[in-house]
């Protein structure tokens, strides 16, 4: 069983892309710059930002922080938005999401120009994405294609059992690993909460991707002796003994479903830290400018 180490991984990524943009501004190219719209004062939406600033840093980019209380108007938000898509120094930004409830979410993610949408949240990108062509991809489902390319795993002609059909992970990655692509190639069934028999299919699977939200909903009898399971559950879970009250717990019972597999991703410290990594990636697209030309 070969654990697959994903903040290695993004470690080695973001200093692939710090190398890129001191290249860059050797050049005397201006650095990427990302902005960041986070609305209220969330715990996690906090910690998040905080690490996609961090990680700008890391990668040499720009960073700027907006931030709004949570009573901020939709059309704040939306001139906000209308400001950085008409700002040509800035490449790519994103808006934090959940946002409070009266603010539509939608709405506020089809008013980012597509062009700066490195979240690849905008319908254009997701579109793009699912017939093939060049966009901004998802962070989750592009983190889990990378770790798969990087470890060197084969794709073509598997059977891939997607667990959870989310807008942001189940389907997008589903999506990917049937493309016509390395990675990519695979047979993928996606189960859902309407699925009657996700054990019989998941028994089938040469690679799981568990992305529902159940703290070890992936047993060991439901895995296949040499399967790859990529874990993106992060349930926040009460923990008297750390000092943040909670530990995060993932969708697989890692514990029994490892010995059976070729490869596994923990949690924490596989799916998650590379999803920051394809922000950046997406970030550094976006200053160079040749996926929209
Ligand atoms: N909230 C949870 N994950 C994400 C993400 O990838 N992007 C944004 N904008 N908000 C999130």
């Amino acid at each position: 069983m070969t654990l697959i180490d994903g903040k290695a991984t993004a470690a080695a990524i973001k200093a692939e892309i710090a190398q890129e943009v001191k290249e860059m501004t050797a050049r005397g190219e201006r650095a990427p710059h990302l902005a960041a719209i986070l609305v209220g004062h969330d715990g996690g939406s906090e910690t998040y930002v905080a690490n996609k600033v961090k990680a700008c840093e890391v990668c040499g980019f720009r960073s700027s922080l907006i931030r709004f209380e949570s009573d901020v108007t939709e059309q704040e938000l939306m001139q906000t938005i209308e400001r950085l898509n008409a700002d040509p120094e800035v490449d790519g930004f994103i808006v934090q999401l959940p946002l409070p409830r009266h603010i539509d979410e939608q709405k506020v993610t089809e008013a980012i120009d597509p062009r700066k949408d490195v979240d690849g949240f905008h319908p254009v990108n997701v579109g793009r994405m699912s017939i093939g062509l060049p966009c901004f991809k998802s962070a989750t489902p592009s983190g889990i294609m990378d770790l798969l390319d990087r470890y060197g795993i084969e794709t073509r002609g598997k059977h891939a059992v997607v667990l959870g059909r989310s807008n942001i992970v189940g389907k997008p990655v589903a999506t990917l690993l049937m493309q016509k692509a390395q990675p990519g190639d695979c047979t993928v069934t996606v189960c859902h909460s309407r699925t009657p028999n996700i054990k019989e299919l998941c028994l089938q699977a040469d690679i799981i991707v568990a992305a529902l939200g159940k703290p070890a909903f992936l047993t060991a009898d439901m895995v296949k002796p040499g399967a790859v399971v990529i874990d993106v559950g992060t349930t926040r879970v009460p923990d008297a003994s750390r000092k943040s009250g909670f530990r995060l717990s993932g969708d697989v019972d890692f514990e029994n479903v490892a010995p059976k597999c070729s490869f596994i991703t923990p949690v924490p410290g596989g799916v998650g830290p590379m999803t920051i990594c394809s922000l950046m990636k997406n970030t550094l697209l976006a200053r160079k400018g040749d996926l929209y030309k």
